[in-house]
């Protein structure tokens, strides 16, 4: 099989498994994400370009937010890899990526370290949390779980005393931005990706301070 006719297998297992999320994980996440992959991928053609896409089709398909039981899932993530050709080596590479790519993890140090195509991976799903679509995908997330847009007296964590910590007991969307999305900016691993995010990143910028200066009447 050529890689153009395995990656429309993916291609099809992803979509049928993403369906229309509420979360910002729908499959149109999943296309930006392999379109990035894609694109950053061309800088690095030491990249196994199949087990980057692969993985980038895959990434959210075993999240707890999707399916009930996450063993029965990963297994039949890996007997469709199997039937499509991949071989042992290559399944366990893609579910290396998938099982520690995580923002979660990166942050409280348990991920293992990723090889090159997880960390194109992970930059191309951290770019599609930033920028003008991070802003929408922020909006719609928290709009779902019925947070706040935007409250003054809500600090980013790191600006707050200890009593106030213990106090927070709502996030807002615009906080989220403080605690996470200006974050992963830096975050990135690789330079491709990093010279997007100065872009996506002064995009969020600016939308923060307008939405600020607008929320005091002063735009
Ligand atoms: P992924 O697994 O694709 O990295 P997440 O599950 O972390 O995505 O989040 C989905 C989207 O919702 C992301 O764009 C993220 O920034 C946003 N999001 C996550 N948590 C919050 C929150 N507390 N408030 C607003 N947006 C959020
Ligand atoms: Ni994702």
């Amino acid at each position: 099989m050529t890689e153009t006719t395995v990656l429309a297998a993916v291609r099809q297992f992803s979509q049928s498994k993403m369906g229309d999320d509420e979360t910002g994980h729908g499959f149109d996440h999943i296309q930006r994400v392999v379109g990035l992959a894609d694109r950053i991928s061309q800088s690095y053609p030491a990249a196994d370009h199949l087990e980057t896409l692969t993985a980038a089709y895959l990434h959210d398909v075993i999240d707890e937010k999707l399916v009930d039981n996450t063993a029965v899932a990963s297994e039949e993530v890996r007997q469709f890899l199997i039937d499509q050709g991949f071989t042992s080596v290559q399944v366990d590479a893609i579910f290396l990526i998938m099982d520690n790519m995580s923002y979660h993890k990166t942050l409280d140090g348990t991920a293992k370290p990723l090889p090159l195509e997880g960390q194109i991976v992970q930059d191309a799903d951290r770019l599609d949390a930033i920028g003008a679509i991070g802003i929408s995908r922020a909006i719609y997330f928290g709009g779902h779980f019925g947070e706040k847009i935007y409250d003054p007296a809500v600090k980013p964590r790191t600006e707050m005393t200890h009593a106030e910590y213990r106090n927070l007991d709502n996030e807002t969307i615009i906080n989220h931005f403080y605690e996470k999305l200006l974050t992963l900016k830096d975050l990135m691993n690789t330079t491709a990706a990093k010279q997007l995010a100065e872009h996506r990143q002064q995009v969020m910028l600016d939308f923060l301070a307008e939405y600020k200066a607008e929320w005091n009447a002063e735009a």
